[in-house]
């Protein structure tokens, strides 16, 4: 079919599924000490096209899944939902099986304009500005996968469903049950939420599984990390370079041994990030061509500024690649506590990726720098060429 589309002319074709080879059985794992190629498969095959991305991406998902993240279950067998008289509670309930979970989420909506509206989905209470005329959403991502410590591996909600053993680590059990809430406004229209202009957000570990999300969950239309930092908007290999240059970055020897935001499979990368066959430079590619401004702190040292920095200029080669080099923003002030939005300063560049992903203007969304000038060598790390896929 692919080989009719120059001659038709349909590139409304790539919407149609198509079979992408699965992971090989053994994958030889070989030590990488620079970015890894986005742009070139397992099996070494050039992605030229479009279509061929769109195969990458997938085979890219499940080797975060495989080595990172867990793996992400597909929806449950049954999706009950109900929204309180007041609109501001909808309870979601989710059956695998003989197994049931039920939780809430609160939704507030403008209090002018008429829906459906577009909603920011936030992990906790959101520390971004919001806009009145966009909706919120809370989700309480912290009871459906516990974060406290090792101790919280298979805690919560999505584990009550899944199975202790199942894989997924809390970053991924939140993505799981993000979908299941965009399942459930999309099958309650009176809960006044446009589905097709929703964002996600979160600060520190809760940037993470917003990045996270974004890439797993492609009906999110705008992914914002805040000051995500390791496991989010940073680099693996990056982090720990920074560290052996004896700067305090959070790294992922550090982070196997403090929390569950990884799978257990990751732990056996963690002193050795040159064998992983990605980097998040990547997850921000499986992002890609929908919005992402990732929002950073330049000077807190523990996120790798640096590292986020280096690594998201990475991943917006991506995008370049799809031709959609503006749809991905990277805004970076320091000055200010972790996970304090510096609304005087920042506003603007989030604002834009509002404008443009969920309210439907047609604005600039050219945002890419760092207050600190933070400069990234890409000589030295991105050993691969950017195609213009067709
Ligand atoms: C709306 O109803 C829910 C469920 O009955 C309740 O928990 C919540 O406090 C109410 N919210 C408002 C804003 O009245
Ligand atoms: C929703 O709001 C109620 C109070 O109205 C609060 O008790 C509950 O924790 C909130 N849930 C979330 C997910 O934030
Ligand atoms: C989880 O894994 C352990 C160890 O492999 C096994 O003993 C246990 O039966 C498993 N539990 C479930 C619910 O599958
Ligand atoms: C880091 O600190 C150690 C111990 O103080 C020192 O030996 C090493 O040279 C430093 N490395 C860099 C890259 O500055
Ligand atoms: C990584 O190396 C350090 C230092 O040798 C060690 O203490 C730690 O246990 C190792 N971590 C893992 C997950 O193997
Ligand atoms: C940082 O913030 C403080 C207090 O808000 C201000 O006095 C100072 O000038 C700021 N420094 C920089 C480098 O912006
Ligand atoms: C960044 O570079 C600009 C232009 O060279 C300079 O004016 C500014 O002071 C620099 N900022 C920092 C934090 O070094």
């Amino acid at each position: 079919m692919r080989f009719l589309l120059p001659l038709l002319g349909l590139s409304v074709v790539y919407a149609f599924p198509q079979r992408c080879p699965l992971l090989p059985r053994d994958i030889a794992l070989r030590s990488e000490t620079t970015l890894p190629d986005p742009f070139t498969t397992l099996r070494g095959q050039h992605v030229r096209s479009k279509a061929q991305w769109s195969c990458r991406a997938q085979e890219l998902s499940a080797l975060f899944q495989k080595y990172e993240l867990g793996t992400l279950p597909g929806p449950p067998s049954s999706l009950k939902t109900s929204l309180s008289i007041n609109g501001s509670s909808l309870m979601i309930t989710s059956t695998k099986g003989s197994e049931s979970i039920t939780y809430s989420v609160n939704i507030t909506l403008p209090t002018v304009g008429k829906g459906p509206f577009p909603a920011v989905i936030a992990f906790g209470a959101p520390s971004i500005p919001i806009p009145p005329n966009i909706a919120t959403v809370v989700f309480d991502n912290s009871e459906f996968a516990q974060q406290d410590s090792l101790a919280s591996r298979g805690k919560g909600l999505f584990y009550d469903l899944h199975g202790t053993n199942a894989t997924a680590s809390a970053l991924t059990a939140w993505a799981w049950g993000v979908g299941r809430i965009i399942d459930a406004l999309e099958r309650t229209p009176q809960a006044l939420i446009n589905t097709r202009r929703l964002a996600i957000t979160g600060c520190s570990r809760n940037g993470k599984g917003a990045l996270v999300t974004g890439a797993f969950e492609p009906r999110i239309a705008l992914t914002i990390p805040q000051e995500s930092g390791s496991g989010g908007a940073a680099c693996w290999r990056l982090s720990d370079y920074q560290l052996a240059h004896n700067e305090s970055t959070q790294t992922a020897s550090e982070i196997v041994d403090e929390n569950v935001w990884e799978s257990v499979d990751f732990r056996k990368f963690a002193n050795n990030t040159d064998l992983l066959p990605f980097d998040h430079h990547e997850l921000a590619g499986l992002v890609a061509p929908r919005g992402l401004v990732v929002i950073d702190n330049s000077d807190y040292l523990w996120l790798g500024p640096w590292s986020s920095w280096g690594c998201m200029s990475a991943g917006r080669l991506v995008y370049e690649a799809l031709g959609a080099g503006s749809n991905m923003g990277y805004s970076s002030i320091g000055n200010h506590t972790h996970c304090q939005f510096p609304v005087d300063r920042q506003t603007p560049d989030l604002y834009a990726f509002y404008d443009r992903f969920l309210l439907d203007k047609h604005v600039e969304t050219d945002v890419f720098y760092n207050s600190v000038n933070l400069t990234f060598d890409y000589s030295r790390w991105v050993r691969w060429r950017v195609p213009r896929l067709y």
